[in-house]
């Protein structure tokens, strides 16, 4: 057979492909790459890698790191950030290449979910991964705990008084540990919930008045209603924590005087999710925003604020989006995100009734 041209094979693949050489200087780019960063061969060919990506982007790290491992990397859900485009979440493939590895080989394969929606489903990643951890925590960690506790209270009756203070802490440990476990086992796999026609605006109304008397008492909340809405496909225990959850960061983020709290609904044609499994496609319809006028969400932890145990607070488990992005995905929903200094803006966009639809979430 004759030997096939491995220029011309590069070049016609459908994926963006780099070569760098020892000083990330670019050395070959092919046309997905023009695409895919949005700029031309040559002036590719005329760049270096750190002059297409942002400085704090975690590629740079990532083929430092293939080239002290000489081997190929593999990343999934690369947040791929340049000063041109906005964030793509997308796998990144680096390989030493050459006989003295002098060489890196780069592709870039853009995940199907792409622009602003996209990177909010993203998210559903960190909550899936989530979901077996917490069926693996609450299995392996609250078990040996309660042992802990038990022989704690033990030892109390036994011990002078003046180290009593030492098994306190340890009880006292042990529950907030059980109780973080218990929190999480909220995302265990496959949760069975029943779903129905869910009157949004009931959820709504009850949200407030859990904030109102709470965490929210000094805000003044507006309540902008679409009434002819239809119901929601959903379950309405697992709406009212999604809302109290978004409601609460919102009331946290205020700063007086900017105490006020804006909840919207909307009815909004043409978002549908491609439902991949299914090659279906969801009509997302229903739109509800929790809007504050807080000082917004820093840049560096955008990324960040839909995983777990990511919170800026003293107290904060930096669980409560986790649980949103769960809850949201369980019903097919998606999430996405307004931020600046002006405030903050969290949509949630759901599924509506259809006539007669009862259903645990088998039939999704
Ligand atoms: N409306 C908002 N405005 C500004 N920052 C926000 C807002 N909502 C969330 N955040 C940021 O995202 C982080 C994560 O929020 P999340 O609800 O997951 O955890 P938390 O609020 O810190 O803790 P917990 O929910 O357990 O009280 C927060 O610590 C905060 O920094
Ligand atoms: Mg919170």
């Amino acid at each position: 057979m004759a030997e096939l041209p491995s220029r011309g094979i590069l070049e016609s693949l459908p994926v963006a492909v780099l070569v760098v050489d020892q000083v990330d200087a670019i050395v070959f780019a092919n046309p997905s790459a023009e695409q895919f960063f949005q700029t031309g061969v040559s002036t590719l060919l005329r760049s270096a890698l750190p002059d297409l990506v942002t400085e704090d982007n975690p590629l740079l790290s990532l083929i430092s790191k293939a080239r002290k491992q000489e081997s190929a990397i593999r990343e999934f859900g690369f947040r791929m950030s340049t000063p041109r485009l906005p964030t793509r979440s997308v796998t990144v493939d680096c390989a030493p290449l050459g006989s003295a590895h002098e060489h890196l080989i780069l592709s870039f394969h853009e995940h199907a979910s792409a622009g602003r929606l996209g990177g909010a489903l993203t998210h559903k990643d960190s909550a899936r991964s989530l979901r077996g951890m917490a069926a693996m925590m609450a299995h392996e960690v609250k078990n040996p705990l309660s042992g802990v506790r038990g022989a704690a209270q033990l030892l109390e009756k036994s011990v002078p008084f003046e180290d009593r203070q030492l098994t306190r802490l340890i009880i006292e440990e042990t529950d907030r540990i059980c109780k973080l476990v218990d929190e999480m086992d909220a995302f265990t796999e496959n949760p069975r919930f029943e779903r129905d026609a869910v009157n949004i605006h009931e959820v709504l109304d009850r949200v407030v008045e859990v904030a109102k008397r709470g965490f929210g008492g000094n805000m003044t909340i507006h309540q902008e209603y679409d009434p002819s809405l239809p119901p929601v496909f959903g379950n309405r225990d697992h709406l009212i924590q999604v809302f109290l959850n978004l409601v609460k960061n919102a009331c946290e983020a205020a700063v007086e005087p900017d105490t006020e709290l804006h909840i919207t609904t909307k009815f909004r044609h043409g978002i549908r999710l491609a439902v991949q499994a299914a090659r279906s496609r969801l009509d997302l319809p229903i739109m509800v925003t929790i809007a504050d006028k807080g000082p917004g969400i820093p840049e560096d932890l955008q990324p960040n604020i839909f995983d777990p145990f990511v919170s800026t607070k003293m107290e904060g488990t930096g669980l409560g989006l986790a649980l949103v992005t769960k809850l949201v995905d369980d019903h097919g929903g998606i999430i996405d995100l307004d931020t600046g200094p002006d405030g903050t803006a969290f949509h949630i966009l759901l599924p509506m009734q259809k006539n007669g639809e009862t259903a645990s979430d088998d039939d999704r």
